[in-house]
């Protein structure tokens, strides 16, 4: 050998040690992450972490631990409905190659730590149904979040503001908050995540209107606002959403009409409006929603006959309309819902018979007509 090739050899040697200690260092980095992890658990009731995440043997056969087959860095963190009671350490932030981190069904609380939105492997991310209360960080997504797919944070106590600069976790598709304290504003950069396939805001303190940029999630399949303070008209762009399969604004303070366009929404199956201040005439143009499902819109104001269309929603199990003013007859061809379980139309202005093809509806169980000026069956 000559000196070049001596020296090529170092080199090669050299770089294989450099990378070979590093994926050591990274590896008990794991492990302390890890450890500090299991030092804040107070509770463990079927003993799993406090038996298994023990000993000195690789840490990735410790339950709910998985990872990659090359350099053993831990990818995933599943300890999901093992009932654990604890804190989340800010140590977390530190395992990272970890694509999958998922906490959901137990009790961890106090605060989320920050360095969770630092590990740039992240693509899900699922906390739903703990006792977690912070804020979220106001600049999340702003680093290391661009491969972000799925972030669940449902049924904690998480307060404060939507962050706006989550736009900027622009892999997003899936996005649930229901069941928390946000407040403040629905942020109008949440339109730019046109990646979006369910957005669920329900069942928090957001206050304003809805954004018209909800309208550019194209790809969007379920939206939910339900059970906040939301005021304001109804955006017209909610009715060129191509996607939408489920709309729930149910229990705000939302104003406005159905548009004649919602005849347009092929993929619609389901809408809930119920207690809010809409008003208006049903379009007959749903009646065009050929795999239609359910319709919840009590009460509202809405006025007009109940459109002999509806007639045409032959997969409707639900049709929710009490405590509105809707007026004139009931359509005989109401009788062709014979899939309906559901039929709520008391409290309302309806006159004249009750067609007696009610009687075709075979899964009927819930009928309430009361309250109107119906005069017995034809
Ligand atoms: C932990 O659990 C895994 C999977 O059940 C098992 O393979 C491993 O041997 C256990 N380790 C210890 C220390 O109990
Ligand atoms: C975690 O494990 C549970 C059940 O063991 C499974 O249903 C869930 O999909 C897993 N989570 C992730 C993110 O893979
Ligand atoms: C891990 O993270 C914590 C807090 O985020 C930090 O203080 C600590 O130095 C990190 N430990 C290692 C081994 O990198
Ligand atoms: C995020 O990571 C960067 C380095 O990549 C570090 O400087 C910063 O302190 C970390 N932030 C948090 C909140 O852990
Ligand atoms: C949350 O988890 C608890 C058990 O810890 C369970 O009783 C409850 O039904 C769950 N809630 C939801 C909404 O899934
Ligand atoms: C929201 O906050 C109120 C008090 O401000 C509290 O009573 C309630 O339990 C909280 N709800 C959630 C889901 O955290
Ligand atoms: C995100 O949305 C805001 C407000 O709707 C807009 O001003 C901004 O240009 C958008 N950013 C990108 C990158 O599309
Ligand atoms: C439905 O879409 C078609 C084609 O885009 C358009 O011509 C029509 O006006 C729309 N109908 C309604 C009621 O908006
Ligand atoms: C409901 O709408 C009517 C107009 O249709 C308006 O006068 C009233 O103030 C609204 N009520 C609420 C609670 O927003
Ligand atoms: C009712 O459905 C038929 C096809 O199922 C369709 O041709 C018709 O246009 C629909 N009527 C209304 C009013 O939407
Ligand atoms: C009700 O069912 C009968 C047969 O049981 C059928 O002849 C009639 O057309 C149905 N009426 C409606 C309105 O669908
Ligand atoms: C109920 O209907 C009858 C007869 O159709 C009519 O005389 C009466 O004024 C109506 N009552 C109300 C409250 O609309």
């Amino acid at each position: 050998m000559d000196r070049s090739s001596h020296l090529y050899l170092f080199i090669v040697l050299l770089q294989w040690l450099i990378d070979y200690s590093s994926a050591i260092s990274a590896v008990n980095t794991d492990r302390s992450s890890l450890t500090a992890f299991k030092s804040r658990i107070s509770f463990d009731p079927h003993n799993i972490l406090t038996k298994n995440w023990s000993g000195e043997g690789s840490i990735c056969s410790w339950m709910g631990v998985t990872c990659d087959s090359r350099y053993h860095r831990v990818t995933q963190l599943n300890i999901s409905s093992m009932g654990l009671v604890g804190t989340i350490p800010p140590e977390i932030g530190n395992l990272s190659s970890l694509v999958s981190l998922d906490v959901s069904e137990n009790s961890f609380h106090g605060p989320l730590p920050p360095s969770i939105f630092n590990m740039s492997s992240l693509e899900v991310v699922n906390l739903r149904n703990n006792s977690l209360s912070s804020s979220l960080p106001l600049d999340m997504c702003k680093y290391n979040l661009d491969r972000l797919k799925r972030l669940g944070v449902s049924y904690n106590k998480m307060y404060g503001k939507i962050p706006s600069s989550l736009d900027q976790c622009s892999q997003l598709e899936f996005l649930a908050l229901y069941n928390n304290n946000f407040s403040g504003f629905v942020p109008r950069e949440i339109g730019n995540l046109t990646k979006l396939q369910l957005l669920n805001l329900g069942a928090n303190k957001l206050t304003g209107d809805i954004p018209e940029e909800i309208g550019r999630l194209t790809n969007l399949q379920g939206l939910g606002m339900s059970a906040n303070k939301l005021k304001g008209p109804f955006p017209e762009t909610i009715f060129s959403m191509p996607s939408l399969q489920s709309v729930d604004f149910a229990s705000n303070e939302l104003s406005g009409h159905l548009s004649p366009q919602i005849g347009n929404m092929t993929s619609l199956l389901r809408i809930g409006l119920e207690f809010n201040n809409f008003s208006g005439n049903i379009p007959k143009e749903i009646g065009r929603l050929s795999n239609f499902e359910r319709l919840s819109m009590s009460g509202n104001k809405f006025s007009g006959p109940l459109p002999k269309e509806i007639g045409n929603l032959t997969t409707m199990y639900g049709l929710l309309l009490h405590s509105n003013a809707l007026s004139g007859h009931i359509p005989i061809e109401i009788g062709h819902l014979i899939n309906l379980e559901e039929l709520q139309l008391e409290v309302n202005n309806l006159d004249g018979t009750v067609p007696k093809e009610i009687g075709n509806m075979t899964f009927l169980s819930y009928l309430w007509l009361n309250n109107n000026n119906l005069s017995g069956i034809t």
